[in-house]
């Protein structure tokens, strides 16, 4: 065991973790409550003018062009790739804001002409405590998926290793309204060029890079606007609208700059607050009560393959505004929404529910199996257990009890087992409750103290520990640094209620976390799950009917194995890790038959990902996905209708994004 306690620590900042005020950059603050300001800067003929080259599409014609009819996307030094002067132009079109920027590492590479020790050490030291990372144009959190090339490191591996451009896109569009979204989304279709959508780049399967691509940078689309009293459908309220690359530290002090108001957000700081996150569903501390961030969608503005802005809401392009909302869900033919790829358009602002302001109470156990002689100490609740047998017996007591707590609406369960270096293992987790005091939170978790006593793990002097003080959720200030590309590739399972009823389908789900999570002692790899139940009933109107993943419905517990690879490993190592951990997955899928996985947090070589990470909604989806993208335009891994088109990886790296994309073989 090495390096990945550390490296979880920086993946998975838990919410309220970092509180250090911060100011809030970057807003327009447009007076009107009609929309953003970055929404109301459209495409107009005018602009086009004789410049073809970012003209309109039109989705009901069926001609295509000499590049869309290519094999493969136009790639660099292909004869269609535009010469420079197109690119000029196309950069005037788009207000000066084209970037062909380098991949920040080249300063690491003594070749390089960018080569900069200084600098390197910067990366290498301190950038982890700045935004640097997440304010650089290519940088991918999971550097696997551009192919590990060019990365920071020093000058011993820098001579082995040269830096190459890899999976990173060639352009990067730094957008800042709907105008320079459209003028992007034109050109790729219409110069047969792969498009990438980047909004934070914290995507774990490699859906917001590529290589010989032009990617849309929607980082800087940071407007936000409070909407005391909004109306749509069945919902009236208070609400929020989003420009698209607000993070989720950012959301955090807009609920505290309007009076501590609630609205759902991702825990980890720089996650994008609309993007991904929502676009797959997005969990949060407050799922169980308030439900996904999917569920809190009330109108959308779009841009669409053939490089329209529209409206999708519940009632306007309804299809899109299903699909758009999570990706599985209520198949009426009447009910719009899903999660949010780009997949059948590009978000560029989102009307969120605002709620009234809530208590967040949590209290914290950790067991930790070692046979080493650390003394117990119970009064902060980190208690050592001898056997594996007790270890795993309180895990699984734990487990049973919070999915029952959380299930009732209440708050969530945020948990991991590291192996240790003596053999053992490590268990943590915090359970928190939203609207408790810390009494009531004391007489919530005493049955489970007293199962754990009556079991032996813990002794007769073990007390339940102390419970942490209430905080009002929109009111914690939260910070935007911590986060660096990591090597991590997830596999998940999202493990269903029907898991926690009855004790032989129970103990046969904890055989299968402790066999699977047992197997990370040698294998360097350790268990993350969160428990929330974000059912229909939650998730209210609109939300009970998008597309959210049925299996998120059914849920108790999202199951992950964290499976942190070294940075220099060959493609056959990386494909033979991939087969073994295949084994350790079916563990957790053969006791969830017809479940699935969630998008955001999973494996993109998923077997059959289609049925697991959208279910039902399937084949409602791809009919959406044909109607709005023709052209397949809004192409990334495992999404909806990414079958007929396959990256021709050069690095052997499974999953990879480090090649040209090319229709499938297969079809
Ligand atoms: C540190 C960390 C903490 C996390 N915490 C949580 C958490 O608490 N809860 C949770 O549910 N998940 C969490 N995640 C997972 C997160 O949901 C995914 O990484 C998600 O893909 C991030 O979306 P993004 O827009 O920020 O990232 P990106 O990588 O930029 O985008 C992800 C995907 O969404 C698409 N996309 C982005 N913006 C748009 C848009 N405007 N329109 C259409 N498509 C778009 C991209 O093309 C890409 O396919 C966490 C991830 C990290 C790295
Ligand atoms: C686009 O134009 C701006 C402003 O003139 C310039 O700074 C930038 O370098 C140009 N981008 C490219 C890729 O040439
Ligand atoms: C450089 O990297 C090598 C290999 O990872 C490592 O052994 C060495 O300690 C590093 N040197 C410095 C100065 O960081
Ligand atoms: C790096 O590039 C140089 C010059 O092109 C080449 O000779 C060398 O083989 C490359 N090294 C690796 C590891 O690819
Ligand atoms: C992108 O645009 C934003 C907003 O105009 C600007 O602040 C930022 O410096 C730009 N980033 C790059 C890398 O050019
Ligand atoms: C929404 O309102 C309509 C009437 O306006 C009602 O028929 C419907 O049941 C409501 N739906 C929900 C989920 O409350
Ligand atoms: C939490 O309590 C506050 C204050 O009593 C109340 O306004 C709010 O509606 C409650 N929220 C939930 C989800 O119970
Ligand atoms: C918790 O609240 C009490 C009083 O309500 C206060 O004395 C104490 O310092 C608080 N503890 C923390 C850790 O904030
Ligand atoms: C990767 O790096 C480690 C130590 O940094 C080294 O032991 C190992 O041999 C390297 N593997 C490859 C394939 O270069």
């Amino acid at each position: 065991m090495h390096s990945i306690k550390t490296v979880a620590v920086l993946l998975f900042w838990a919410f309220g973790l970092s509180a250090l005020a911060a100011s809030h950059p970057g807003n327009y603050n447009s007076n009107s409550l009609n929309g953003l300001l970055s929404d109301s800067i459209q495409l107009t003929e005018k602009d086009i003018g004789d410049f073809t080259a970012i003209a309109f599409g039109d989705r009901t014609a069926a001609t295509t062009s000499q590049q869309e009819q290519q094999r493969c996307r136009v790639f660099p030094g292909d004869g269609l790739w535009p010469p420079t002067e197109e690119w000029t132009r196309l950069n005037n079109s788009l207000d000066g804001v084209l970037l062909r920027p380098t991949p920040a590492g080249a300063v690491c590479y003594p070749e390089h002409p960018a080569y900069d020790a200084a600098r390197c050490q910067f990366l290498l030291q301190d950038a982890r405590s700045t935004r640097f990372w997440l304010d650089d144009p290519l940088t991918e959190l999971a550097q696997w998926t551009q192919g590990g090339t060019c990365l920071a490191t020093n000058q011993t591996q820098a001579q082995e290793k040269n830096c190459t451009r890899g999976g990173f896109p060639e352009y990067v569009v730094n957008a800042t309204t709907a105008k320079h979204v459209q003028v992007a989304v034109n050109f790729a279709r219409n110069k047969g060029i792969r498009l990438v959508i980047k909004n934070t780049g914290h995507d774990f399967g490699g859906r917001s890079v590529g290589a010989g691509s032009l990617s849309i940078w929607l980082h800087h689309m940071k407007e936000t606007q409070y909407l005391p009293s909004f109306s749509i459908g069945n919902y009236t309220g208070m609400a929020a609208r989003f420009g698209t690359g607000i993070e989720a530290w950012e959301v955090s002090n807009f609920m505290a700059e309007h009076g501590g108001i609630t609205i759902v957000a991702p825990g980890g700081n720089t996650v994008g607050g609309v993007g991904g996150w929502v676009g797959g569903g997005g969990h949060s501390v407050v799922t169980s009560t308030l439900g996904l961030g999917a569920d809190q969608v009330l109108s959308l503005g779009v841009v669409t393959a053939d490089g329209r802005y529209v409206t999708a809401d519940p009632f306007t392009n309804t299809d899109l505004f299903f699909a758009l909302c999570g990706g599985g869900g209520g198949l009426s033919a009447n009910h719009p929404f899903s999660p949010f790829e780009a997949t059948y358009g590009i978000i560029v602002s989102a009307v969120y529910k605002a709620h009234s302001p809530i208590t967040l109470t949590s209290t914290s156990l950790s067991l930790t199996l070692s046979s080493a002689s650390i003394p117990s100490v119970p009064t902060t609740g980190a208690v050592v257990v001898r056997t594996a047998d007790a270890f795993w017996t309180g895990v699984g007591l734990y487990y049973r009890f919070c999915g029952r707590i959380i299930e009732g609406g209440g708050g969530q369960g945020f948990s991991y087992i590291y192996p240790q270096a003596d053999g053992g293992f490590r268990f943590t987790t915090t359970s928190t409750f939203l609207n408790r005091s810390r009494d009531e939170v004391s007489q919530i978790m005493e049955p489970l103290y007293t199962s754990l006593r009556h079991a032996g793990v813990l002794t007769t002097a073990d007390a339940n520990p102390a419970t942490r003080n209430s905080s009002i959720y929109g009111a914690s200030r939260r910070s935007g640094t911590g986060d660096q590309p990591v090597n991590t590739r997830y596999r998940s399972r999202l493990l269903p209620r029907a898991n926690w009823e009855g004790d032989t389908r129970w103990d046969a789900t904890m055989a299968a976390i402790r066999a699977a999570t047992e197997a990370g002692y040698d294998e360097d790899f350790y268990f993350h799950a969160t428990l929330t139940s974000p059912t229909r009933e939650v998730a209210g109107w609109p939300g009970a009917d998008n597309a959210v993943n049925p299996a998120w419905r059914e849920n108790l517990m999202h199951a992950m194995l964290m499976d942190v690879q070294p940075d220099n490993w060959t493609g056959q190592q990386a494909r033979n890790r991939d087969a073994r951990m295949q084994r350790y997955m079916s563990l957790l899928r053969d006791v969830s038959p017809g479940a699935g996985a969630y998008i955001n947090e999973a494996d993109p070589g998923e077997p059959e990902w289609q049925q697991a990470f959208f279910g039902s909604n399937y084949p409602r989806l791809l009919e959406v996905k044909r109607a709005w993208d023709p052209w397949q335009l809004f192409w990334a891994p495992t999404t909806v209708g990414s079958e007929g088109w396959e990256v021709e990886a050069v690095d052997g790296y499974p999953n990879s994004q480090n090649g040209r994309l090319c229709r499938s073989a297969k079809r």
